[in-house]
C-alpha cells in the first residue's frame, strides 16, 4: 500500500506561493489546535430537538490560524451567516453524545493531528494519505463555501473547502466504482460516546459517483477562516447541502469505492425512516415529523418553508431526473 510522506514533495514545487502559504499556515495551525486539544428519550437525527443554541463555548481553534485570503466559490449564498457560537455550540455528533451541547464539551478529546485518511476498494490507487497531503494536491484550492445547512434546524455556515472530486480524482476510481462509502473514526478512548449503542459504530454514510463528484460537495477543512472546531468534525468532513446534515459525516478517516450501494449507520439504526439519498424534500415527511418546515437558528417554531433540495435544486435537480424521490428518500 503506497504511503505518501509529507518530505516526498516540498509543496513549494508544487503549488503557487499563496496556496502553498494558506496551506502551510493551516497545517501548522491544525497540529496546534491537536496539541492544544488536550441519551435519552427517542432518537433521531433531525426532529426530535428544537432548543435554541447553548451558551457559547470556544471551539479549540488558534485565533492565528487562517486562511487569510481564501476566495469565494460561486456557489456561496448572500444570505446572513449564523454566528460561530451557534455553529459551533449546537451540534450533532454522537460519538461525543446525543444532545447538541456535547460535542462542544467532549470534542476536544479528540486528537485531529497526525490524522490519516486510508482510500480502499475499486480505484487504482488505494493509499493511506496523510491529511497534510490530501491538503497540498496539486489542483486543489479552498474555498469559502458558504452553505445552508438543514435538518429541522438550519443554519448557514462559512466552510472552508474543496471540491471532493478533486480527491476522488488523485484516487482514480475504477468504472466498477458506482459509490463510495465513508467512515468516521471509531475510538472509544476519545470518544467516550462509541461505549453507547445509539448508532452501529463507526458511523458510515455513502454518496452514488456521480453525488460525489458534484462540486457542490466538499470535504471541509475548516470555518470561519479557521481549521474546524472539533465539535464540527476535524479536521476533515463531507458537506453536502443538498442533503439532509446527517449525510454530512465527521472527522473522516476511510474512503471506499464501492460497486454496490453501501448502508449509512442512520439506514442501519432506522431502515423505514432514513434512506440512502436523503434529499432535503419538504413534501416527503419523515415518518415522525413534518419536513415541510424548518427552524432557522437562533430562531423559533419552524420559521421558514424548507425548498426542495435545500434550495439547491438549479445545481443539482438532474442528479435525480426520472427517480421517484418518494421512493428512493
Ligand atoms: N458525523 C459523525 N461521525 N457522527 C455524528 O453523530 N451527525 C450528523 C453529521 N455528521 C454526525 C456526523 C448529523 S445528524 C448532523 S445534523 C451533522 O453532522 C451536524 O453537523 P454540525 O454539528 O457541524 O452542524
Amino acid at each position: 500500500m503506497l504511503i505518501k510522506r509529507p518530505a516526498d514533495i516540498p509543496s513549494s514545487e508544487i503549488t503557487d506561493r499563496r496556496v502553498y502559504v494558506n496551506r502551510r499556515t493551516f497545517i501548522r495551525a491544525a497540529a496546534a489546535a491537536a496539541a492544544a486539544a488536550g441519551t435519552a428519550g427517542v432518537l433521531g437525527c433531525g426532529g426530535a430537538d428544537t432548543g435554541t443554541p447553548q451558551p457559547a463555548t470556544k471551539p479549540t481553534t488558534s485565533p492565528a490560524s487562517g486562511f487569510a485570503d481564501v476566495t469565494e466559490s460561486a456557489f456561496s449564498t448572500t444570505e446572513p451567516v449564523n454566528t460561530l457560537e451557534q455553529v459551533s455550540t449546537y451540534n450533532n455528533y454522537y460519538e461525543f453524545g446525543t444532545d447538541k451541547s456535547s460535542p462542544a464539551r467532549y470534542a476536544k478529546l479528540l486528537r485531529t493531528a497526525p490524522w490519516s485518511v486510508a482510500v480502499e476498494g475499486e480505484c487504482a490507487k488505494p493509499a493511506v494519505w496523510h491529511l497534510e497531503d490530501i491538503l497540498r494536491g496539486q489542483t486543489l484550492e479552498e474555498r469559502i463555501y458558504r452553505l445552508r445547512c438543514v435538518e429541522a434546524w438550519s443554519m448557514v455556515i462559512p466552510w472552508i473547502g474543496f471540491p471532493l472530486a478533486d480527491f476522488i480524482a488523485r484516487c482514480e476510481p475504477t468504472s466498477k466504482a458506482k459509490f463510495v462509502q465513508f467512515f468516521t473514526l471509531d475510538d472509544a478512548a476519545q470518544m467516550p460516546g462509541v461505549r453507547v449503542p445509539v448508532l452501529d459504530w463507526p458511523y458510515t454514510e455513502g454518496l452514488r459517483m456521480d453525488e460525489a463528484m458534484h462540486p457542490l460537495t466538499i470535504l471541509a477543512v475548516g470555518l470561519y477562516g479557521e481549521v474546524l472546531p472539533n465539535q464540527n468534525g476535524a479536521p476533515i468532513r463531507l458537506v453536502v447541502p443538498w442533503k439532509y446534515g446527517f449525510k454530512g459525516i465527521k472527522s473522516i478517516v476511510r474512503m471506499r469505492f464501492v460497486e454496490q450501494e453501501p448502508r449509512s449507520s442512520w439506514q442501519i439504526s432506522a431502515p423505514s425512516e432514513y434512506g440512502f439519498y436523503s434529499n432535503v424534500n419538504p413534501s416527503v415527511d419523515h415518518p415522525r415529523w413534518s419536513q415541510a418546515r424548518e427552524n432557522r437558528l437562533p430562531g423559533f417554531l419552524r420559521n421558514r418553508p424548507t425548498l426542495m433540495f435545500n434550495g439547491y435544486a438549479d445545481q443539482v435537480a438532474q442528479l435525480y431526473s426520472g427517480m421517484d424521490l418518494r421512493r428512493n428518500f
